[in-house]
This record gives C-alpha cells, structure tokens and sequence, in this order.
C-alpha cells in the first residue's frame, strides 16, 4: 500500500509518500518562514498563496525523486485541521481531486493526530497505550493514547502554547521569527536563575498548563533596564528552564495518574534540546520511558499525515470519500474517533 501524505495547515508545505512495508519513500519539506519573516508572523494569506504554488510541485517531485507514478498512490491522507482556514484548504482541495481523479480514497488527518503519532516512525517504536505530550505552535496537551483514533484528553494550555510563548518571547528578546529555536541558541550562552521567572501552574493539582503569564514577567523583566548581551541570554536561559520544569513535572504526573510508563513527546517544541534532556533525566529515573519523533519530523511535515493515514486505513477507520472539501480550523482532537 502507498499512501501520499499532504500537510498545509500552516506555514510548511509537507509530501511525503509511506509504505507501511518499505517506511518513507519520500519526505519533502518546504518552508515558508523566510517569506514570514520580515512581517515577524504567519501572514495567513500568504501562506494559502504559497501552499497553492508549492504543492503541486513537490508532489511532482515527491512522484519523481521516489520513481513511483500517480496510479501507484493507493490513498491520499491530508491534515483537515486545525490550522489556518486558507492554507487547509488548499491541501484539502489538492488531496480530494487528486483522489477523485485516480479513484483512491481520501483520508481527513488531524493534525495534532499526525503529531502524536508521529514518533511510531522511529526504529524503537513505542507501543500503545501511552502518553503523548503535544507541544506545538497552536497546542499544549497532554493525552492518554491507547490506540489510533483513542485520545483521552487529560489537560492542556488554558492561554498560550507552549510555542507561542517560546515565539512571543522572543520577539520581546529581539530574535527573529520563529523565535522557538532562536530562543533556544540563545539560551545556551546564558545561565537559568539568574532571573527568577515564575513556574505557572506547577502545583496546580490538574495536568493543565498556562504560559502566558511568564512571557508578561520576561516583559517586566526587558522593560526594567537595558539589558546585556549575557543577561537576556540568562533570561532566555530562565524562561527556556521555566518552561521545562512545568511541562517535565506536569507530564511525569499524567504518568502517574495514568500508570503508564512511555511518554510520547510532539511537535515543534518537541524539538527542544533541553527539554528531551530534562525529560530523560526525569523519567528514566524512575523506569519510564520517553519516545521522540525524528527532529525533523518534529515540525510540521507530510510524512507524519501519510503515516496516521496509513495506520487509519490498516485500522478500518471511516473513510470520507465523497470528494467534498471541508477543513476544520478548530478541531479538538478528543473529538475524533
Ligand atoms: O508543530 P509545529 O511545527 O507547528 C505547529 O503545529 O504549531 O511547531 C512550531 C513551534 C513554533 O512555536 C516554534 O517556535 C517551536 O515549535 N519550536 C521550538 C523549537 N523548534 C521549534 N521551540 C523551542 N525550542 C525549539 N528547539
Ligand atoms: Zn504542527
């Protein structure tokens, strides 16, 4: 079976064709982020713009660099939320005619779906149930997953993701857009606690998050002085350190709420070094272990969309179809079976 995975739900244009029996035959990639950057965000139309210049290239591409022809593609998964309205469009409208036109299936992935099981790709894949740690962009949350389509909402941001305040903050800092990773360099030059930043939430009793309140205290904190090169890297440092310690304590208490043992760790912010290292520390200390996706399926990517295709189609999941186009912008993944 070949699967062609579609993403464009926000600033990536991902294809990616899988075989659960060969794994990926193809991945590739395209950034916007040098096209956003100069506004310092998504500019959502002209992310939809591009998705619409992009995508049928690379599926061209994609078809190409793996020798495979159209007819070979036995399903077409596409991410169908959430995610900017304009952009998931144009990956539904390709997905859906594309599928009516070789007559195969179309398969609506959601996109936080492809993120959680994303880390099943890897050689040491973790096995269900477990609980994922989705830290994306747009999310924070922490599920029980016991199998495709399973999710069990046990908590998540009651104001910014985790991402956005990685982003946000380092705008205050003045890094350039997508500050995540920016943050993240700058932050190895610095020292934590040397400010000291709140842990929001870190004994809240309930497996939800809040981050918005820390980037306010990085603002107090660069509106106070002037600061040194060293000092707002020992603010990044702190706010990084922050962040960390409330995503390690909450998800090591899901564990134990839950009594599970693996912890699955996706999406972008997922990709931190510092976290993965925190997280390891943590819980193998205790027996337990943590399952990352490749650091480059840890952002956005059609390969992860592909493969939740793949595993809903070997499940028996619904199928929709009917070549009717319908994106949902805001989707909560509970919801979804
Ligand atoms: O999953 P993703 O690619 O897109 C969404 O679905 O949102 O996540 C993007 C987010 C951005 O906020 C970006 O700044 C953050 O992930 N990010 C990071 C790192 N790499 C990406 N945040 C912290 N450290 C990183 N190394
Ligand atoms: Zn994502």
């Amino acid at each position: 079976m070949l699967v062609l995975g579609i993403e464009s739900s926000c600033d990536e244009t991902g294809v990616a064709l899988y075989d659960p029996d060969r794994g990926l035959v193809a991945n590739l990639v395209h950034s916007q982020i040098a096209m956003h950057a100069e506004y310092g965000g998504v500019v959502p139309e002209l992310a939809s713009r591009d998705h619409v210049r992009k995508l049928p290239l690379l599926i061209e591409q994609a078809l190409a660099e793996s020798g495979v022809s159209r007819e070979q593609i036995d399903a077409i998964g596409y991410t169908a939320g959430p995610g900017l309205a304009g952009a998931l469009l144009v990956g539904a409208s390709v997905a859906e005619s594309l599928a009516m036109a070789l007559d195969v299936p179309s398969i609506p992935i959601h996109h936080l779906e492809g993120h959680l099981l994303s880390p099943m790709l890897a050689d040491d894949a973790p096995t269900f149930p477990f609980v994922a740690l989705l830290v994306s962009g747009g999310h924070t949350q922490l599920m029980r997953v016991d199998g495709v389509g399973a999710y069990q909402l046990l908590g998540e941001s009651v104001d910014d993701a985790a991402g956005e305040a990685f982003d946000k903050t380092a705008k205050l800092l003045g890094l350039p857009y997508p500050g995540g990773p920016e943050l993240a360099r700058l932050a190895e030059n610095g020292v934590a606690g040397r400010f000291a930043l709140p842990r929001p939430m870190l004994r809240s009793g309930d497996l939800d998050f809040s981050f918005s309140g820390l980037k306010t205290a990085v603002l107090t904190a660069t509106r106070a002085r002037t600061l040194s090169e060293a000092e707002r890297a020992d603010l990044a440092a702190e706010f990084q350190q922050a962040v960390v310690d409330v995503l390690v304590a909450k998800s090591v208490r899901a564990l134990e709420h839950t009594g599970l043992t693996t912890l699955v760790v996706a999406g972008g912010v997922g990709a931190n070094r510092h976290l993965r290292h925190s997280l390891d520390q943590e819980l193998v200390r205790r027996g337990w272990r943590a399952c990352y996706p490749a650091p480059s399926l840890c952002t956005d990517n059609g390969a992860m969309i592909a493969f939740a295709a793949a595993l809903r189609c070997r499940a028996g999941l619904p199928e929709r179809g009917d070549g009717a186009i319908c994106v949902r912008p805001r989707w909560p993944l509970a919801s979804i079976g």
